[in-house]
């Protein structure tokens, strides 16, 4: 009876635990492995500082990495998953002893990288918190707060002095720039020693440089230091130091004396507008140098908060599966960075300031639409921050870290990341007018769209399309310009957002004329072009008209869709490569067109082609799931109302490319945004980025719920008989009703509501199939567009005989037959507006005339 009771109790504990304490399921170590980049530190949500390890692998783009390299430092400035080059990691600590310094002579340490770096045991990390047992004796621990990281170091017993290293001027990518400063003090608040700092970095992923400060505060004072700089040092006396550093490496070494409990705690604040700003974060955030576990307590009750929007019933779900779930979901909290109120480039603003947009190109497809369910008040905030950012520079970003502009990867996404929120509703605070004005002149003025806005506006203007080489004068003035073919359809898109937020300010005719752009990306349509059986895929297109082949591999006029696929190689397709498409293949990008994807159905051959054609991109090693753009073909069953299909897709995907092993994830983690895929697919469904839509497929858990922390709405999904077998939506209701759509609209979450998914095994259920379940395209009445007319009708029959089972283009013969200088017969790439005037009606003519107009 006894033992009963007890087990009762014990597992009361558990279940209660697990609805308060998400934070025990979160691995941060999940993708520190084999690229996926992943920032494996203390942080707290969107926090200023990530504070972790790092190691000696070329692998450590955010610090530490699963791979056993030896440790160089510890800093206090990360970013997450990304794949640009190393980032941040500035003003490193190294614990040393007499090991690394021999006699504990000062001046006889291992300094450079290499000669120090540490071997250590594994790390222990939780939300808040990062430990490691380093070789040397020496236990590091690391916990933060929003602008402050606290190390606590604990030497062996034994030790006759605790040394630290601090290098000021180091940073992951080594790439000190001057206007460097170190002062030494003492603070009789603490009673310990004070350095203060800055150095001028180059940021990982963008242009110019950025100077970052630091306030960091001993819990005891040295008994000796030493400044070094390029090999030289100098005595530190504590209450004179201070100095403008001319080259690196340079920085402190110190020496503590042991004490009883051989630890070394450093408080370090860290500010992004003065050494000043980093001292009073430091003490108003942590005002005991030696309140680790209270800070470290506060930090996992943040995450807990965040978390907590989310809860799940995990009755028959896997701890592996939970844990998965949860890591994920705290990723995507990693970034970008509040730093609100530390902003040195535009003081006097008071709207909120957020940094490490790292980029949005990966983020506005599955970070920011959940954020809008889960997360509201700070998408609200990143709104704002967006359109202030456009405001004081000129253009909203698509990348942007440690205050500087970063590299454009593809389209203006932010139109489509601003439009998500719009459509959505979050208004919270936020200057929609500007809004609209930031996201129309992405469309329309061209500024250094390496870092900003667009490119090829005037080619695309002139055309309808983005040429190769991006002509818009003759002679060409800007060669160079590639992505022609990813960024038409991207900006086609970006187009479609626009046009959402201007229907949703009562701007009709800019939405009319936004509506109308989005449909360029058929300009790029080569219904010849082929590939394994299947015809008609985006090809880029010369100024002439003509399709263009790459000499690089395009043989014989043979178009090669599957270039920039895993079975094709990839390695030109990233920034720099010179291809036009980036990032992923004709045969992945040929399904972008979210806006009109009925029309995409059409131009493909009909529903049953285009079922055949998803299973064919699977199958034949096509997608890549380890970049963005491989996401949402996962889901496009439900666009010819296969549900069933979506679910054994999207189960497959999660199995063969996600798990909780270090290296469990496809990709770059790019600011949470692989890790996002994982969130969304346990919940049931996915965000069409930059739309009111949710595409469902189905959940991971019997019941989830979402509580909108702005509106205090709940949201319920029931999943009713979910198990690995009942795994497919037989029938919904959602609030009591029947609900047969195979997707959501936000309302759901905005409002509250009961989904309640009646699961089982059988494949053939007809929930979801039929033509009115299927999600909005423009050119079947979606989104409230009465003028749109598919692309694809203007066109007139849109199949090809496909006779080329060996992949030539044009059916053997025909477009393409030479090196497809002769292409598709247009002289002109103007096609669609070319259509429209030759198929006059009402609704065409109208709308020839307001593009005309406008
Ligand atoms: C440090 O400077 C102070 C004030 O100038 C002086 O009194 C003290 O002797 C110096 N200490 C050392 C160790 O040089
Ligand atoms: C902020 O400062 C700049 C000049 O430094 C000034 O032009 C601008 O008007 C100020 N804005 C506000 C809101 O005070
Ligand atoms: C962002 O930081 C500011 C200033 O510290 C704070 O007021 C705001 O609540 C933060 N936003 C979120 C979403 O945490
Ligand atoms: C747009 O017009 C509708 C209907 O007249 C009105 O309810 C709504 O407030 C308007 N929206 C804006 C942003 O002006
Ligand atoms: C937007 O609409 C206004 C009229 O309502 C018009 O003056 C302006 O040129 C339009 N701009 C675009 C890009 O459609
Ligand atoms: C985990 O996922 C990674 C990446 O997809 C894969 O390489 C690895 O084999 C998987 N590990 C396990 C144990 O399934
Ligand atoms: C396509 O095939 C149909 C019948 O299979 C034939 O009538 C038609 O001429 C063919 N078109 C072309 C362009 O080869
Ligand atoms: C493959 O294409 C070439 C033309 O490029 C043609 O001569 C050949 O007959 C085709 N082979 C098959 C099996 O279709
Ligand atoms: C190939 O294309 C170029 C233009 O891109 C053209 O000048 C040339 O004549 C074409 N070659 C053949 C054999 O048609
Ligand atoms: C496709 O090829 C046929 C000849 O086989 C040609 O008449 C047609 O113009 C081509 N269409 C395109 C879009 O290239």
């Amino acid at each position: 009876m006894k033992t009963s009771r007890a087990i009762i109790f014990f597992a009361l504990l558990l279940t209660s635990s697990t609805a308060q304490d998400p934070a025990q399921f979160v691995n941060p170590l999940v993708g520190t492995k084999d690229g996926g980049h992943v920032f494996s530190g203390a942080t707290l949500p969107w926090g200023s500082v990530k504070a972790g390890a790092d190691s000696s692998s070329p692998d450590g783009l955010a610090g530490y990495v699963s791979d056993g390299t030896p440790i160089f430092g510890f800093s206090s400035l990360h970013d997450d998953g990304t794949g640009g080059g190393y980032s941040l990691g500035n003003f490193p600590l190294l614990p040393l002893t007499s090991t690394e310094c021999a006699g504990n002579d000062l001046t006889k340490c291992a300094l450079t990288r290499s000669l120090r770096a540490i071997e250590h045991g594994d790390p222990t990390t939780s939300p808040g918190y990062f430990g490691i047992p380093l070789n040397n004796g020496v236990n590091t621990e690391i916990t933060v707060t929003q602008h402050t990281a606290l190390y606590r170091f604990t030497y062996q017993a034994g030790t006759d002095q605790l040394l630290l290293l601090l290098e000021v001027t180091g940073d992951l990518g080594q790439s000190f720039q001057g206007i460097g400063q170190v002062m030494v003090a003492s603070n009789p608040t603490t009673k310990g020693t004070r350095v203060t700092g800055s150095g001028s970095f180059i940021p990982s992923f963008g242009q110019s440089k950025y100077q970052v400060f630091f306030c960091a505060d001993t819990s005891i004072p040295f008994v000796q230091a030493k400044y070094y700089e390029n090999l030289e040092y100098t005595d530190v006396n504590q209450t004179t130091f201070d100095k403008d550093i001319q080259r690196a490496p340079a920085g402190l070494l110190m020496g503590f004396a042991p004490g009883t409990e051989h630890i070394l705690s450093v408080r370090m604040g860290v500010s992004w507008t003065s050494t000043v700003k980093a001292c009073a974060y430091a003490e108003q955030e942590i005002p005991d140098i030696s309140a680790f576990d209270t800070v470290h307590t506060a930090a996992r009750a943040k995450w807990n908060e965040v978390l907590g929007t989310v809860e799940v019933d995990a009755t028959g779900v896997s701890d592996d599966s939970q844990q998965l779930f949860w890591t994920s979901l705290y990723r995507t909290y990693i970034s970008p960075t509040n730093i609100t109120g530390d902003n040195p480039l535009w003081s006097n603003s008071t709207e909120p300031y957020w940094d490490s947009f790292y980029c949005i190109w990966d983020t506005f497809r599955v970070i920011h639409p959940l954020y809008a369910i889960t997360a509201p008040t700070a998408q609200a905030e990143v709104i704002r921050a967006l359109i202030d950012i456009y405001r004081h520079t000129g253009f909203l970003p698509d990348c942007r870290m440690s205050l500087d502009k970063g590299f454009t990867q593809g389209g203006s996404n932010a139109d489509s990341l601003l439009a998500d929120s719009f459509v959505k509703g979050i208004a919270a605070g936020i200057d929609w007018q500007t809004g609209f004005e930031a996201i129309l002149k992405d469309a329309q003025v061209e500024g250094d769209w390496e870092v900003e806005g667009r490119g090829g506006i005037a080619s695309r203007d002139k055309y309808g399309y983005i040429p190769v080489g991006d002509y818009a004068d003759d002679p060409p003035s800007n060669a160079g310009h590639t992505r022609s073919a990813s960024r038409l359809l991207e900006y086609a898109y970006n187009d479609f957002s626009i046009a959402l937020v201007a229907q949703g300010l009562n701007l009709t005719l800019n939405a009319t004329h936004f509506f109308y752009k989005s449909s360029d990306w058929f300009n790029l349509w080569n219904f010849n072009a082929s590939n394994t059986g299947f015809a008609g895929f985006i090809q880029p297109r010369n100024a002439d008209g003509s399709w263009f082949f790459d000499s690089r591999f395009d043989r014989n006029g043979v178009f090669r869709p599957d270039h920039c696929s895993p079975v094709f190689g990839h390695l030109d397709c990233f920034l720099g490569g010179g291809g036009e498409f980036y990032e992923a293949s004709s045969w992945e990008y040929s399904w972008y067109v979210p806006q009109d994807m009925a029309s995409l159905v059409q131009a493909m051959g009909g529903a049953d082609t285009f079922s055949a054609r998803l299973d064919t991109f699977f199958s034949a090693g096509f997608h890549d799931m380890g970049d963005e753009p491989g996401f949402l073909p996962t889901y496009l069953y439900n666009y010819v109302g296969q549900p069933v299909k979506t679910v054994d897709r999207v189960d497959a995907t999660l199995a063969q490319y996600y798990n909780t092993s270090f290296n469990g994830l496809p990709g770059n983690d790019d600011s949470g945004a692989m890790g996002a895929y994982a969130v969304w697919t346990h919940l049931g469904f996915y965000p069409v980025g930059g739309q009111d839509t949710y595409l469902l497929s189905r959940p991971h858990f019997p019941k989830i719920t979402i509580r909108n922390e702005a509106t205090g709405a709940v949201a319920t999904i029931i999943a009713s008989g979910l198990s690995d077998q009942n795994k497919y939506i037989q029938s919904a209701t959602l609030d009591g009703q029947s609900y047969t759509k195979n997707w959501l609209s936000h309302k759901f979450f905005s409002k509250g509501g009961t989904l309640t998914l009646v699961m089982g095994s059988s494949k053939s259920s007809a929930w979801g199939t039929r033509e009115e379940d299927l999600p909005m395209s423009l050119s079947t009445g979606g989104f409230g567009c009465n003028t749109c007319i598919s692309p694809t009708n203007l066109r007139g029959p849109t199949t090809s005989n496909i006779t080329d089972s060996n992949n030539t283009a044009g059916g053997g013969s025909g477009a393409g037959g030479d090196n497809g200088s002769s292409g598709s017969g247009h002289s002109s790439g103007r096609s669609i507006m070319h259509r429209l005037t030759t198929l006059p009606s009402l609704v065409t003519l109208s709308l020839l005339l307001v593009s005309l107009i406008l």
